[in-house]
């Protein structure tokens, strides 16, 4: 315990803001909320800003600096009013800052830098309650009000679980990393009352574990973990954690409480792989490399994301479809986006075996039998298992070819089609070399070394 102690303690004197950074932060919200309700007052538009997110509750970790801050509207403002006049409200604040930009999720709003601040402007229903909410931003003001009201003093638990999960890679509720959200690990900690005695709950974790804070009583959810949101019961707050990213938090918090260390508060980033190395990696492992390249479309990552695993998913069922066994697969986007297959073999025979009805289906026996009496095929209709068999010549005998023919076939999201019959090009182990890039070097190194 004592080891968790002194860890702890350092940890938080790196991670923890001091007065002076909560001062500079609050001065700039407070400055920026009073100048939306000015645009909002001299426009005549009837909405208010209001901060939201950690920090608004004291659980942000020192030099993130991120601030949520919303411009809330009347519940009986159409969305589309909504969405107008609260980018409008945005966008004449953003002139003042340094840089900003639209993001369109299921939501838009506008992400710009104040002062070296990230700062979100996101424009909201203020409904009665968070049952009653019209976007699923809505619930973020009731979410706000319930942790104010339950962490005072837990705050640095916060802290201390939040950067564990940054190093062990499972924080963040984004699509691209399906992990916990800010407001999970809030709820974890008010649930289980420190960084501690959640490791130790976790640590006895299975798959649909259910927390019920509020004891609202649980809707039935099909997700790994069911966290039930307090101010909405029906509504799962771990609904985006995946599977594996819980387990890695369980392993990782039994490993940590039998041997505490801090290197688990360090997100460790890898060397990129270079040449050699890639060569000599593949060579040992003896499977093949496609890397299907095309350029990213300019979209947030919660939309790009779901469109890469989505691909994926459909080329895998394809390589299956066509008897290329697939081993490991997985997606990496910057300007580029790269969906990355690795093959048991990319080369098939050039026979194929294709097995027809049994013997005894009289109704599509003499079919198979005269489709194939003498066509260009490899054998005679011959029996096997019962069941008419022939050995004719493969369509794809070669991953890449089969790629190259056929992936405007595979279901594609509308932003990625748009890009893939632009262009793409289909990469085979060493040709993935010409793709240069220190990210995706590092991101090959954990394809492997996982
Ligand atoms: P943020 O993603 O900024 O999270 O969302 P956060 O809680 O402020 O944590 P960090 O410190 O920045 O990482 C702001 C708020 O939006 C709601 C939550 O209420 C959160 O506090 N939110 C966000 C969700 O309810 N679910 C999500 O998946 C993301
Ligand atoms: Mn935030
Ligand atoms: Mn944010």
């Amino acid at each position: 315990m004592t080891d968790i102690n002194q860890i702890r303690a350092s940890l938080l004197s790196r991670i923890k803001p001091s007065e002076a950074e909560k001062t500079r932060l609050a001065t700039l919200a407070e400055s920026i909320i009073e100048r939306i309700n000015a645009i909002a007052e001299k426009e005549g538009i009837s909405a208010s800003a209001q901060l939201v997110g950690s920090s608004a509750r004291g659980t942000w970790i020192s030099g993130e600096h991120d601030l949520d801050i919303f411009i809330m509207f009347p519940p009986e403002a159409e969305r589309r009013e909504l969405e107008e006049k609260g980018l409008y409200i945005a966008r004449k604040l953003a002139e003042e800052s340094q840089s900003s930009e639209e993001r369109y999720a299921e939501h838009p709003y506008i992400h710009a830098i104040f002062d070296g601040f990230e700062v979100d402007l996101v424009p909201a229903f203020n409904v009665e309650s968070a049952a009653d909410i019209k976007s699923a931003v809505d619930r973020t003001p009731f979410h706000n009000i319930y942790v104010a009201s339950m962490i005072k003093g837990l705050e640095d638990e916060v802290l201390v679980l939040k950067q564990f999960m940054k190093g062990i890679g499972v924080y963040g509720s984004e699509l691209k990393t399906h992990g916990f959200s800010g407001y999970l690990v809030e709820l974890l900690v008010i649930n289980y009352g420190s960084f501690v005695k959640v490791l130790e709950a976790a640590c006895d974790w299975k798959s649909g574990i259910t927390i019920d804070i509020e004891k609202h009583g649980c809707m039935a959810h099909s997700d790994p973990m069911v966290v039930v949101d307090p101010t909405d019961p029906a509504r799962n707050v771990a609904a985006a954690l995946s599977l594996d990213n819980l387990c890695v938090f369980i392993d990782k918090a039994c490993e940590f409480l039998e041997k505490p260390d801090e290197a688990y508060f360090r997100a460790e980033v890898p060397e990129p792989v270079d040449d050699n190395e890639f060569k000599n990696i593949l060579a040992a492992r003896g499977t093949s490399l496609l890397a299907i390249e095309f350029t990213a479309p300019d979209v947030v990552e919660d939309v790009l994301f779901p469109q890469l695993h989505k691909l994926e998913e459909s080329v895998r069922e394809m390589f299956e479809r066509y008897d290329f066994c697939v081993y490991n697969s997985s997606v990496w986007a910057d300007k580029k986006a790269i969906v990355l297959f690795e093959l048991e073999s990319a080369q098939l025979p050039k026979v194929r075996k294709h097995a027809g009805p049994f013997v005894w289906s009289k109704e599509h026996a003499p079919a198979f039998k005269s489709k194939y009496k003498g066509s260009n095929t490899f054998s005679n209709v011959f029996i096997e298992n019962g069941k008419y068999m022939v050995e004719i010549p493969r369509k794809y005998t070669h991953a890449k070819k089969l790629v190259e023919s056929r992936i405007l076939n595979c279901a594609l999201g509308k932003h990625l089609a748009l890009s893939i019959k632009k262009e793409f090009h289909v990469l085979e182990d060493v040709e993935i070399l010409d793709i240069r890039d220190d990210d995706f070097r590092r991101f090959l190194r954990r394809f492997f070394e996982k």
